[in-house]
């Protein structure tokens, strides 16, 4: 199980540091860091699972929304992950799993944020600030990222949503040329608003992606 075997990773990196095995034990609580819903569970929901026909606002498949938070606390008993039906459906190996198939199961890395949130008691914030990087913005260390937090869990696959696979660099392209990619998380007049269903991406994420356009939209 990817908690159990993160959980590990912590214990031995707290037994690393001679720590005894109580030590180890607090020791996880001290390097699991908080998470944020906005910026770390949201995005990962939103891009699984609020697609068209499914938990999204409006089409509320089997009467859920998850794409705010009231109604995605009702998924989740706060302090108890494994009790929590979210965390039973994107953990279950059946045909019951969520995202279904033939879409991909979310990741370890996935599953464990959202473990971690409901574990830490499944707030809405606050959520510590995080420094804008802003010198050396690349695709592959700032806008790859970013495509596969917010977005990719739609635009990818064999029917990705708008017919565009952002997992495809060419495709990424594709929106710069067109003005699309700016257009659409920029909410400018004129194009789809993106992430669909979802709050504009930060500032910060923003400019990001708008200083790899500037410099020419390189694959680096
Ligand atoms: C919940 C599903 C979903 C998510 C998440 C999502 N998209 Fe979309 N996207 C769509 C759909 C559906 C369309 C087709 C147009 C429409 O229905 O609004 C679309 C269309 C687009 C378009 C074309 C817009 C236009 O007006 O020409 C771009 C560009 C785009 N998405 C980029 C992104 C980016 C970048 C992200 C992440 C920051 C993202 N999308 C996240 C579902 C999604």
């Amino acid at each position: 199980m990817v908690l159990t075997k993160s959980f590990m990773k912590h214990i031995l990196l707290g037994c690393g540091l001679l720590l005894g095995i109580w030590g180890c034990v607090s020791e996880k609580d001290e390097i699991t860091p908080e998470v944020c819903f906005e910026q770390e569970v949201l995005p990962i929901l939103v891009s699984n699972c609020t697609q068209s026909g499914c938990h999204n606002s409006q089409d509320r498949e089997a009467d859920l929304d998850l794409s705010n938070y009231n109604s995605i606390l009702e998924e989740v008993k706060p302090g108890h992950y494994q009790s929590s039906a979210i965390y039973q459906t994107i953990i279950s190996p059946f045909g019951n799993r969520m995202p279904p198939s033939p879409r991909k199961a979310l990741t370890d890395d996935q599953i464990f944020i959202i473990a971690s949130w409901i574990d830490q008691g499944a707030k809405n914030g606050p959520c510590m600030p995080v420094a804008c990087d802003t010198v050396d913005v690349r695709f592959s260390t700032h806008v790859k990222p970013v495509l596969e937090k917010y977005c990719t869990g739609c635009h990818s696959g064999k029917n990705p949503q708008g017919l565009l696979d952002l997992t495809k660099f060419d495709q990424v392209k594709g929106t710069v040329t067109t003005g699309s990619l700016l257009g659409s998380i920029e909410r400018q007049t004129g194009f789809s608003p993106m992430p669909k269903g979802s709050n504009k991406l930060n500032a910060c994420l923003i400019s990001q992606i708008r200083i790899w356009i500037d410099k020419g939209a390189l694959n680096n």
